[in-house]
């Protein structure tokens, strides 16, 4: 019996990356359903079909995070399909250059406070009504950074934004652990995913530069490395988990 057995399981950001390595993971430890999403139709339809040829139940669902009846409607049509919702994984993100602080102008700024933070809050909203309305209890968990904690040379937008999802994880703890509702927040390092390799087959040079600074033995992660954490978060092995903030670098961030 797998650790995740007969729950229903949303995932954003799973078109590719930890997202599509944690929806494929949420199946194969027995998800009833998980329910993939991305704004990235085509990518989200193979790592679907991924999840299928391995036995599970997938659905793709496609819409932009940062919009805010989309993601209402996602949940309403998964809960309409499945009956209700037990797990999240708030994970969709984007990363743009960098930009010398004094130099980043407003709109680049706010690009990726509303993609890596104000999503955040939407899926939180909209997960958290749901599973209230549903009678509580459910597990959540969000995809923060490495620059959670240390802040990334020329990204003040990431590095608020993936410290804001730490303050948005400690106060959904806080507040609906009465409900029975746990949630918490996992800190990646430098993981071998389509962001880093930005579109094409090379590391981008930021890439290179997090590797230098935060992998001592040069290693990158693999999603699957990071998907596990999640997943292990989401299953009742972690019942006493919340609120939490865990990073998972293999201690990269030691250094
Ligand atoms: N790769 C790393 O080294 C690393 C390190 C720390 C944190 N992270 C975080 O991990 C998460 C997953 O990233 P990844 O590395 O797997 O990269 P990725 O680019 O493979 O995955 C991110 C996914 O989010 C989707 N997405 C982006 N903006 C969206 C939007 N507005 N609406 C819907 N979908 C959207 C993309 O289409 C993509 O499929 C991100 O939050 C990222 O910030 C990654």
């Amino acid at each position: 019996m797998g650790t995740i057995q007969g729950k229903v399981v949303l995932v954003t950001g799973a078109a590719g990356g930890i997202g599509a390595a944690a929806a494929l993971l949420f199946a194969t430890e027995g998800a009833q359903h998980v329910a993939l999403a991305d704004r990235d139709g085509e990518r989200l339809g193979t790592a679907a079909e991924t999840v299928r040829e391995a036995g599970g139940s997938a659905s793709t669902h496609v819409f932009d995070v940062t919009d805010e009846p989309a993601v209402a409607k996602w949940i309403d049509d998964v809960v309409a399909a499945q009956g209700r919702i037990d797990c999240a994984f708030n994970n969709a993100g984007i990363n743009l250059p960098s930009t010398p602080f004094h130099e980043m102008e407003r709109e680049v700024f706010e690009e990726v406070i509303a993609v890596n933070l104000t999503s955040v809050f939407l899926c939180l909203k909209h997960e958290l009504r749901q599973l209230v309305t549903q009678g509580g209890g459910g597990a959540i968990v969000n995809t923060s950074s490495g620059a959670g904690l240390v802040p990334a040379p020329g990204q003040p937008h990431y590095t608020a934004a993936k410290h804001g999802i730490l303050g948005l994880t400690r106060q959904v703890a806080r507040e609906y652990l009465r409900h029975g509702i746990r949630c918490n927040a996992i800190l990646p390092g430098i993981t071998d995913t389509p962001m880093l390799r930005g579109g094409g087959d090379e590391l981008t040079d930021r890439a290179r530069d997090g590797l230098r600074r935060f992998s001592p033995i040069g290693e990158l992660l693999e999603p699957a490395d990071v998907a596990a954490t999640a997943v292990w978060l989401c299953s009742d092995a972690a019942r006493r988990i919340n609120g939490q903030s865990i990073v998972v670098d293999g201690g990269g961030i030691l250094h």
